[in-house]
């Protein structure tokens, strides 16, 4: 697999934002890193509500950011929780980012520093899209 440049940086940026979770329901605190094909980056956490299904994974967030500051075309995601088990985006965030982002890289880290790098159409395999429509 190729070797995936800045990704140091990329998991940098995503402990950053993981210490700005708002969660005091889960305890579950993740932080994400998205970086446009131009280099730059876009942090998100996940955020909780009182009514738990309004939360909004660290993911979506940064995705969403991104999107909305008019960003267009993307090539890695960076992914960071404490978990024994290196945490892989939910199933919501998949079909998220494959809208977005398509088959970009998808670094995932724990704080212990055990990591995993997939590309999207590996955690993605059959999406709908566009194509389907
Ligand atoms: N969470 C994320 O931020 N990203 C994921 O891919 C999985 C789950 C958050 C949502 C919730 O705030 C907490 O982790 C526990 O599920």
């Amino acid at each position: 697999m190729k070797a995936l440049a800045g990704l140091r940086e990329l998991v940098r940026h995503a402990k950053k934002a993981r210490r700005r979770a708002h969660a005091p329901y889960s305890h579950f605190k993740v932080g994400a890193a998205l970086r446009t094909r131009d280099g730059e980056i876009v942090t998100g956490c996940n955020i909780e509500n009182a009514s738990y299904g309004l939360t909004i994974c660290a993911e979506r967030t940064a995705v969403f950011k991104a999107v909305s500051e008019g960003l267009k075309a993307f090539d890695a995601i960076s992914v960071v929780a404490d978990s024994p088990r290196v945490a892989a985006p939910c199933g919501p965030c998949r079909q998220i980012l494959w809208e977005f982002c398509g088959d970009i890289w998808v670094h995932m880290e724990n704080l212990q520093g055990v990591g995993r790098t997939l590309r999207m159409s590996e955690l993605l395999p059959h999406p709908f899209d566009r194509r389907n429509l």
